[in-house]
């Protein structure tokens, strides 16, 4: 059964330890596969785990420091880990069809290896077994997250347990004098379901077939129970101070709007936040709730010395219905000295000029049906490996326009970027450095980025990550 609201304590997930490091570089291996876990109290839970652990185990990685993760797939499946929000060359970046296949073998040829057409490095490296992603980490302290990318069936098979954080961190943020040790807390939200043995359901074909599914709902799949940390609506004790919550919207297709609400009354409290998907902010912003689409992440400050000892301060969602209106719970237990300060100057950011791209492009992302089938397009085509629809040159910025018939939170593989434009004005969520950004229904959203460091192919796509099992993505190829 379910348990109860607010009855089990929050966990965080464990601290990978590099196996070896040597001047530049730490070295880490993670196994994925198969683990049974409690997640419902009583039960187990088969799931699909990096290391055993769901959420994975957190990378804790130094700008400008080499990290190398020798990832196995023990899983019965396929897999393909992309770093979200990584600056990353191409070849470690998780392109969809860069398969890692079971160390347990698989018995038919992938659907989609590399008939790319644009050489043999490019798409389509299978490995059988194992392999290294090498991240430069050449970028600024940000929260970022791992999660698997395997074309066709990365809904199914993130739902099943395959995320984790990854932190980078910097000079910049360690100087300043923010909440940090246990009152830092990245918090990964994310909605299931589970059938009556407790173990996940997901409306879709099962990930060991070779074909994907196509039967879920046309807004993704969402689930009637919100983890945090991969616990049911828990709660966690706090001291009357500061704590920074690195927020990750981790679901496969849920938005969420979090607020704060002190029992017994009142609701949107106050918070701020201090950072985006790319790093700190230049400066705070007053927050008193946060929209976040699938994939995005806000690093805020919540002030809990202004509740007495004994406040339950309940992050709610006020775009879910039912019990998916609550995410978590805070104990405020008692006073604490806190010396942290949130800055009014956090960081440099600096703006990208409009005025310097090169050219815009635009894409149109688009749901429909035809003859009687949901289709998800950009520009009118579904995702192939071989057709790249933008080729912008290495060094050179350009403006990059999405325009939506719905709900579709994009997120741009490789370079973070800057949204300079949205219909209707822009939104609070859309500051500082970003890699997701939300669509909304008829609306159009212009983002400027510089394509930095790396050449080669990488997807841009829809983070619902059923519309992108639909094929809603598409290759930019930087030269
Ligand atoms: Cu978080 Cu291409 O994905
Ligand atoms: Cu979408």
């Amino acid at each position: 059964a379910l348990p109860a609201q607010f009855s089990l304590p929050l966990k965080f997930p464990p601290v990978l330890r590099p196996t070896r490091t040597d001047g530049t570089t730490d070295y880490y291996t993670v196994t994925a596969r198969e683990a049974n876990l409690t997640i419902l109290p009583g039960m187990s839970t088969r799931v699909f785990s990096y290391e055993g652990s769901f959420p994975g185990p957190t990378i804790e990685a130094r700008s400008g420091r080499r990290v190398v993760v020798t990832t196995t797939n023990q899983l019965p499946v396929p897999t393909v880990t992309h770093l979200h929000g990584g600056h990353t060359p191409a070849e470690s970046d998780g392109y969809a069809t860069d398969l890692i296949l079971p160390v347990g073998g698989w018995p038919v040829a992938p659907a989609h290896r590399g008939h790319s057409g644009h050489g043999a490095v490019m798409a389509g490296a299978v490995t059988q077994g194992t392999r290294d992603y090498v991240y430069p980490n050449q970028q600024r302290a940000a929260t970022l997250w791992y999660h698997d990318h395997r074309m066709d069936f990365t809904g199914p098979q993130v739902w099943r347990g395959l995320a984790g954080f990854y932190i980078v961190r910097d000079g910049v943020d360690d100087a300043l004098p923010l909440p940090d040790g246990d009152r830092e807390l990245p918090l990964m939200i994310m909605d299931r379901s589970f059938d009556a043995n407790g173990q996940f359901t997901y409306p879709s074909a099962d990930p060991t077939l070779h074909q994907p599914g196509l039967t879920v709902n046309p807004n993704g799949v969402q689930g009637d129970v919100i983890l945090v940390n991969g616990v049911p609506w828990p709660f966690h004790e706090v001291k009357q101070a500061k704590y920074r919550l690195r927020l990750l919207n981790a679901s496969n297709a849920r938005r969420y709007r979090v607020s704060l609400s002190p029992d017994p009354s009142g609701g949107g409290e106050p918070f701020t936040q201090i950072g985006s998907d790319g790093g700190l902010l230049a400066a705070p912003q007053p927050m008193s709730s946060i929209y976040m689409v699938p994939g995005e992440r806000f690093d805020v400050i919540v002030d809990f010395s202004k509740y007495a000892a004994g406040t339950k301060v309940v992050m709610t969602n006020s775009l879910g219905d039912g019990s998916t209106k609550q995410v978590m719970q805070f104990r405020v237990t008692g006073p604490a000295s806190d010396s942290s300060q949130i800055p009014a100057q956090l960081s440099t950011v600096e703006r990208l000029d409009p005025a310097r791209a090169v050219r815009t492009r635009t894409f149109n992302l688009l749901s429909t049906r035809r003859d009687g089938k949901e289709v998800h397009v950009i520009n009118d085509r579904m995702f192939s490996t071989d057709h790249i629809m933008a080729d912008p040159r290495l060094g050179t910025i350009e403006i990059w326009e999405f325009r939506s018939s719905t709900h579709h939170p994009v997120h741009v593989h490789l370079n973070p970027f800057q949204v300079i434009g949205r219909g209707g004005g822009l939104e609070p969520e859309d500051a500082g450095w970003k890699d997701t950004v939300r669509l909304t229904p008829n609306n159009t959203v212009r983002v400027v980025m510089r394509f930095d460091d790396y050449a080669g192919k990488y997807m841009l796509h829809c983070h619902n990550l059923e519309h992108e099992d639909m094929a809603m993505m598409a290759n930019f190829q930087v030269s």
